[in-house]
């Protein structure tokens, strides 16, 4: 399987940090923060990755992580000129996945100890849809949250709502397969401008198409000062 990490976004709520410094290359313990998502797609075997990212940052990234060979992985590079959002970030995918082929999605701000393989394995056998994974959080009101049907699968998903309905969040974590990129030509940019994820993952939903999976260990989106904080606190001991 290959992964999609995005790495691009402007970072707002890590100013003045990320004035000069794309909030990816933000120390977390002993490492910058996009060290961890990449060391879990290779403890999980995953090693042919696509990094999205602004035209600011890559030369830093590229400094970092050359090739990728120093961390066990092959590393693509792709440009997002500008912040349109992570479901325009993901399009820049296109050409690096093949027709019918099943790939991971990080958001590269997300850290989290669980190993990803059962995850990955369990899409592998799904037979169509994309797959999201979510974990139980304490301000709900931060993220994608799922309304769940009756029945316990997804209805749709509501981003960051005043009234969340659940306090389970959609991770940064997805699974989809090369119909994903058919999806995000029929999502239109939201009120802010942005290709949203939340409106792709919507219309897998729509379709009855959007399975999920619980995260059990612990998980944190690293966008904030305080989570950055405890990103650090949580990985002080390093991988
Ligand atoms: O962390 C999980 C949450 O991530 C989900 O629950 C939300 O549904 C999802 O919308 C997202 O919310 P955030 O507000 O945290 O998204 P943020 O704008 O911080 O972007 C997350 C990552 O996506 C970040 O690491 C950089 C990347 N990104 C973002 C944008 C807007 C890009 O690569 N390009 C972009 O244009």
């Amino acid at each position: 399987m290959k992964a999609v990490i995005l790495a691009g976004g402007t970072g707002t709520r890590l100013l003045p940090l990320t004035s000069f410094m794309n909030k990816h290359m933000l120390p977390v313990g002993k490492h910058p923060m996009i060290y961890y998502g990449i060391n879990s797609l290779r403890k999980a075997g995953i090693h042919d990755i696509l990094l999205v990212t602004s035209k600011n940052a890559l030369g830093m990234f590229a400094q970092y992580l050359g090739s990728g060979a120093a961390h066990g992985v092959f590393i693509t590079y792709r440009i997002q000129e500008e912040a349109g959002g992570i479901a325009e970030a993901l399009q820049l995918a296109r050409s690096f996945i093949t027709d019918g082929e099943k790939f991971i999605v990080l958001l590269g701000d997300n850290l989290f100890e669980e190993d990803i393989k059962p995850f990955t394995e369990s899409y592998e056998r799904q037979a169509e849809g994309a797959m999201v994974l979510l974990k139980q959080v304490s301000d709900p009101h931060r993220y994608g949250i799922p309304v769940f049907h009756a029945s316990g699968t997804i209805e749709r998903i509501e981003e960051k709502p005043a009234n969340p309905q659940s306090d389970l969040c959609v991770t940064g974590i997805y699974m989809y397969d090369s119909h994903v990129f058919e999806f995000i030509d029929q999502i239109e940019p939201s009120s802010r401008g942005e290709l949203e994820i939340t409106d792709l993952n919507n219309v897998y939903a729509a379709a009855g198409l959007l399975s999920f999976r619980k995260l059990t260990g612990w998980w944190t989106d690293a966008g904030t000062f305080e989570s950055l904080q405890e990103a650090a606190s949580l990985l002080r001991e390093g991988i």
